[in-house]
């Protein structure tokens, strides 16, 4: 017998899970060097840009799929239209995949956060991540690192417990507890930064627009795909959190809230890092661009530079830092291990316990054994690299195009389901943005990006690592996608008689 579809307390329970799982290790760590690198003050048009024209639209659409069929991603787009099933098990893998290395990421942070204390990093910081911590080698290597172990199993215990909690008692708790915390944590932090001498140098070079930048094809293919990352949209989380909604709620509401939320949390993420940058800066005599560098650099090797250029003092804002990214890592985490588990519970009928046991089993499994080796660094480099920027960018694409070109005539059925619920109406502009403008930016980046990995191994990874861990991982997405859809779900052929019997659906 099917156990219940689970649902939100309301709308309030929704809106902070969905904040939650947007902002998270992309809004604290990546958000403030991808914007660096892109242009500065200038690449908040392009982001701009990108979030009206594409990461507002999708999130619409990912929510009206969700609460419309009520179900994960490949259930969702199957009672729509059969063939659509391979969208959602393309971004449901997509989300399995990413959950494996996102939780790696936390436990970096969360070894940082007990390091900041005496800041045990000492005076070379590079050298303490790269060799002393992760023990990296710049290939792969069974190297065991005891260390990563132990983390790996507390978050995905932790991350288990909350799952098996189900989605009030679990996720929406775990949510509830998480993001007053967060914002207290992180709210202190970015005030001592901005409080610190020589902020000012940070956020002027921050915020000083490059407006050359803004011809770089690479800039807006930047945008779109941190907007998608950042707001959770084309891999799943929207449309499995949607799915859990009441029947009358409004949607596009909600949407405007987790968007504005998330871009704030954003631009603050930036503004603190920064404002530790200018500070840094004035202390060392450096220039700004010689302290600041990219990715995963920015958190773990630049950071705590800053913190000990601050003293003794160092140590608390160092935690309020490394915490604010294990916690908003955390309920990040568990909306992407939801996807998978809701869409296995929707497709073979299984209970929550043995979906949670099984696939975040797995998931918690291949995470741990891959991830507590000296290779940690290199498969959160290229794993992420090739999720994001080929993973979610194409799973967004497919669900538009799915959506809004070969089912056109779905389109005034899915509108007005979400106008007759929320307060403010979509029509036209909609259609459009969904229709003409997010499909051509995306096909174009998209294409762009795939010459680029094909020309240019990326950052210069021997051909087996990124065969194995880069194109395979793609591989996988499409021949797992293939092959799920192919086996036949326990609600198939109910799903497929309610569509003879109501072609409006
Ligand atoms: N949206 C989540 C993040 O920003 C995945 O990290």
């Amino acid at each position: 017998m099917a156990e219940q579809r689970e649902n939100w307390s309301g709308r309030t329970g929704f809106i902070i899970a969905a904040i939650g799982s947007a902002v998270g290790l992309g809004n604290i760590w990546r958000f403030p060097y991808v914007a660096y690198d892109n242009g500065g003050g200038a690449f908040m048009v392009p982001y701009l840009i990108a979030l009206l024209t594409a990461g507002i639209p999708l999130l619409f659409l990912d929510y009206i799929i969700g609460h419309r069929y009520r179900a994960a991603p490949p259930r969702a787009y199957r009672k729509m239209v059969r063939s659509a099933q391979f969208v959602g098990w393309w971004q449901t893998l997509v989300s399995f995949v990413i959950a494996i290395y996102y939780a790696a990421v936390i436990v970096w942070a969360g070894s940082y956060m007990f390091f900041s204390f005496g800041q045990k990093w000492g005076e070379d910081t590079t050298t303490f991540f790269v060799s002393d911590f992760v023990k990296h080698t710049g290939d792969l290597t069974s190297v065991f690192v005891p260390q990563m172990f132990t983390g790996l199993i507390i978050v995905w215990a932790l991350a288990m417990l909350i799952m098996f909690g189900g989605i009030r008692k679990g996720v929406e708790l775990a949510n509830k507890i998480c993001i007053p915390l967060l914002i207290v944590l992180f709210g202190i932090m970015v005030f001592k930064a901005i409080s610190l001498p020589g902020a000012t140098i940070g956020l002027n070079a921050f915020f000083e627009p490059n407006w050359e930048k803004m011809k770089d094809p690479n800039v807006w293919l930047a945008a779109y795909g941190h907007v998608f990352f950042s707001l959770s949209v084309g891999f799943g989380i929207m449309v499995t959190y949607a799915s859990y909604l009441k029947k009358n709620t409004n949607l596009t509401g909600a949407g405007l809230v987790v968007g504005f939320a998330n871009s704030s949390f954003e631009l603050l993420a930036g503004i603190g890092i920064f404002a530790a940058i200018g500070f840094m800066a004035m202390s060392t005599g450096q220039d700004v661009a010689e302290v600041a560098s990219g990715g995963v650099g920015l958190a773990f090797f630049v950071f705590p530079k800053i913190i000990s250029t601050m003293g003794s003092s160092g140590d608390f804002v160092g935690f309020l830092f490394f915490g604010s990214l294990v916690i908003a890592g955390i309920s990040s985490l568990i909306s992407i291990l939801e996807v998978p588990i809701s869409a296995f519970q929707d497709k073979f009928d299984w209970s929550r316990k043995k979906a949670v046991g099984v696939i975040g089993g797995s998931c918690a499994a291949i995470s741990i054994v891959a991830f507590s080796t000296g290779s940690s660094l290199v498969l959160v480099d290229v794993i992420d690299h090739f999720a994001n920027n080929i993973g979610i960018v194409a799973g967004g694409l497919m669900s538009i195009v799915w959506v809004m070109w070969f089912n056109r005539q779905k389109i005034p059925g899915l509108l007005a389901h979400i106008n007759r619920i929320s307060s403010v109406k979509l029509g036209g502009a909609w259609v459009f943005m969904l229709t003409v403008i997010t499909p051509t930016v995306l096909t174009i980046a998209l294409g762009l990006k795939l010459i680029d990995l094909v020309r240019e191994p990326y950052e210069g990874y021997s051909a087996t690592i990124l065969l194995l861990f880069g194109w395979g991982i793609v591989v996988f997405f499409g021949l797992g996608a293939f092959i799920f859809t192919r086996i036949k779900g326990r609600h198939d052929d109910e799903d497929d008689q309610a569509r003879l019997n109501d072609p409006t659906l």
